[in-house]
């Protein structure tokens, strides 16, 4: 019997469960299977998730891999496990942390969905997608990460409340890494198709792009102990729907460079077109001086992080 889409989510957290919640909803895939060093939260979220799936008339159900050998044959794996950063910690701590987690789930996963799409959420985004890669072994279209639609959803969502109106009509547009150098693309956003620069001052693009650089902060600040999930984990799950229904739409998502854009050995945020096999294709947009000078930028901060993991002797044995 054909068994249907299964889509792994490794960290049950709030990204995690939130991501599974929306796929749930929408009913695109079969089973949807939550792994979680908390077995018995991820149990309990897995019932109620299945539950509000029966709701809607959604055939989708939500189980619990209770170790990552039970995550077998999916064809989408969202990887959203890692450490938040405790106090007395720093940045590169946090790196070798999450990388080390990584590289454990990730050694998992290629052994028992090696067919699969993985998704990366974890932060520091960028570097934990270059990681992934490299201890999957995988094919660059098969790794993935999530940042570019959820900076875009925020710069669209910035736009929007800046005009007071069209909203549902805003194509905002960011490249780059995650992180403070993030490159948000006014001219490459619209309104309905009208230029931003034709509905909004200078001042005002500039205040929207500097919110929207730091619009994981922003809601940090507000929530204190921990950071966004509804927008990364709707954000997330736009993606795992695009590469179920093989749309080749495009989305800017987190890939290794090859050459593309005069970067390689790297990994940041470009616009990718996305189907079954993963980013199938990387799109190169035309930047101008001050928009490549940024992105130079956006990817240093990258190399910096994988330079980190270099000297501290992460790949050993690659
Ligand atoms: C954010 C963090 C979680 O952008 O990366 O919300």
């Amino acid at each position: 019997m054909n068994q249907g889409k299964r889509v792994g989510i490794v960290g049950a957290g709030n990204v995690g469960a939130t991501v599974a919640y929306s796929l749930a909803m929408l009913g695109s895939c079969h089973k949807i299977i939550l792994r979680d060093n908390k077995i018995d939260v991820a149990k309990g979220k897995a019932l109620d998730m299945s539950q509000a799936a029966a709701a809607v008339r959604s055939h989708t159900v939500v189980s619990v891999a209770e170790d990552i050998s039970d995550l077998v044959d999916c064809d989408v794996v969202v990887v959203t496990a890692g450490s938040p950063r405790l106090p007395g910690m720093s940045r590169d701590d946090l790196l070798m942390t999450n990388a080390n987690i990584t590289k454990d789930v990730i050694k998992g996963i290629a052994k028992y969905s090696p067919n699969a799409v993985v998704i990366m959420v974890s932060n520091p985004l960028d570097a934990m997608t270059y990681v992934a890669l490299k201890e999957s072994g995988f094919d660059r279209s098969r790794v993935i990460g999530m940042a570019g639609i959820l900076d875009s959803s925020r710069m669209a969502s910035f736009i929007q409340e800046k005009l007071g109106y069209g909203g549902g009509q805003i194509r905002a547009s960011v490249m780059g890494g995650h992180g403070d150098d993030m490159v948000p693309l006014p001219r490459y956003s619209t309104v309905a198709g009208v230029p931003l620069s034709d509905v909004l001052s200078a001042a005002e693009i500039d205040e929207i792009v500097d919110r929207t650089r730091h619009g994981g902060a922003e809601i940090v600040g507000y929530l204190k102990t921990g950071s966004a999930y509804y927008a990364p984990a709707k954000s997330t799950a736009i993606m795992v729907e695009a590469i179920l229904k093989d749309t080749k739409q495009i989305h800017p998502c987190a890939v290794y460079l090859d050459g593309e854009y005069g970067y390689s050995d790297v990994v940041s945020g470009v616009p990718v077109m996305l189907g079954a096999k993963g980013a199938e294709k990387i799109i190169e947009v035309t930047l101008d001086d001050k928009e490549k000078e940024m992105f130079k930028k956006s990817c240093d901060s990258v190399q910096t992080l994988i330079d980190t993991l270099n000297k501290n002797n992460f790949f050993e044995g690659k």
